[in-house]
C-alpha cells in the first residue's frame, strides 16, 4: 500500500515536469523610468538586485526554478508582482497611477514588506540596508516631487480618489 503511494508521488512529480511554462525574459536591459528620471548606479542596482526578478520583464532563473512545483509558484510570483507593477511598463501608465506606484513602493520599502520575505531566504543579497533603503527613499521622492512639478496637481489623483473628493464636496 505504502510502496503504491509513494510510486504514485513519484509518477505526479515526474508527470509535472513536463508541463511547460513561458519564462520571463526580454531583451531590454533596463526600464525607461532610469532615463525619465535621474537615477544614481545605487538605486539602480537596488530595483535589479531587490525588484526585477517579480517586477520588471527579466528574471534571472535560480537552477532549481526547473523543478516542478518551483517553477509554477514562481512563474505566479512574478505575474503577480508585474500585474501589482512593472517596472518596464513604468512610461505607460498614467501619471497618477505612475506617482501611486512610487508611492506604493516607498511604503513597501519602509514597512519592509518588499522584497518578499519569501525570496529573501534565499536571495540574501536582496535584503535592503538601512542605507539603501535610505537612498531609495530620496530617490523615490525626488522622482515624486518632479511629478509635482511636471503635472497639474489633478492628474497625479487616482479616478477613484478624486471621485470621493467630488462627493464630498457636493
Ligand atoms: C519574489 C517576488 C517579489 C520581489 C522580489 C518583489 N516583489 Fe513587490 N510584489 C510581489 C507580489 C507577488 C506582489 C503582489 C502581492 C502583494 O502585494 O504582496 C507585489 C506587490 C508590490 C507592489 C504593489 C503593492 C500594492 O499594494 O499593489 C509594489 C509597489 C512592489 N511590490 C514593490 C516592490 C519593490 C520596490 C521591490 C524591490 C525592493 C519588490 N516589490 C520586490 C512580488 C515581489
Amino acid at each position: 500500500m505504502l510502496k503504491k503511494v509513494l510510486l504514485g508521488i513519484i509518477a505526479v512529480f515526474a508527470l509535472i515536469q513536463l508541463i511547460p511554462s513561458e519564462k520571463n525574459i526580454s531583451d531590454q536591459k533596463d526600464p525607461e523610468l532610469f532615463t525619465l528620471y535621474p537615477t544614481s548606479n545605487t538605486v539602480k542596482n537596488i530595483l535589479r538586485t531587490s525588484c526585477y526578478d517579480c517586477h520588471s520583464n527579466n528574471t534571472e532563473y535560480p537552477w532549481y526554478s526547473k523543478i516542478q512545483p518551483v517553477k509554477f509558484w514562481l512563474a505566479d510570483h512574478i505575474e503577480e508582482g508585474k500585474e501589482h507593477f512593472n517596472i518596464y511598463e513604468f512610461q505607460n501608465y498614467r501619471p497618477w497611477k505612475q506617482f501611486h506606484k512610487i508611492e506604493e513602493c516607498l511604503d513597501e520599502i519602509k514597512e519592509g514588506e518588499m522584497p518578499l520575505e519569501s525570496y529573501t531566504y534565499i536571495h540574501t543579497d536582496a535584503i535592503l540596508t538601512e542605507l539603501q533603503k535610505h537612498e531609495f527613499d530620496l530617490w523615490a521622492h525626488g522622482v515624486l516631487d518632479s511629478m509635482k512639478r511636471q503635472y497639474p496637481a489633478d492628474s497625479l489623483i487616482s479616478p477613484r480618489k478624486r471621485k470621493e473628493l467630488k462627493e464630498k464636496k457636493d
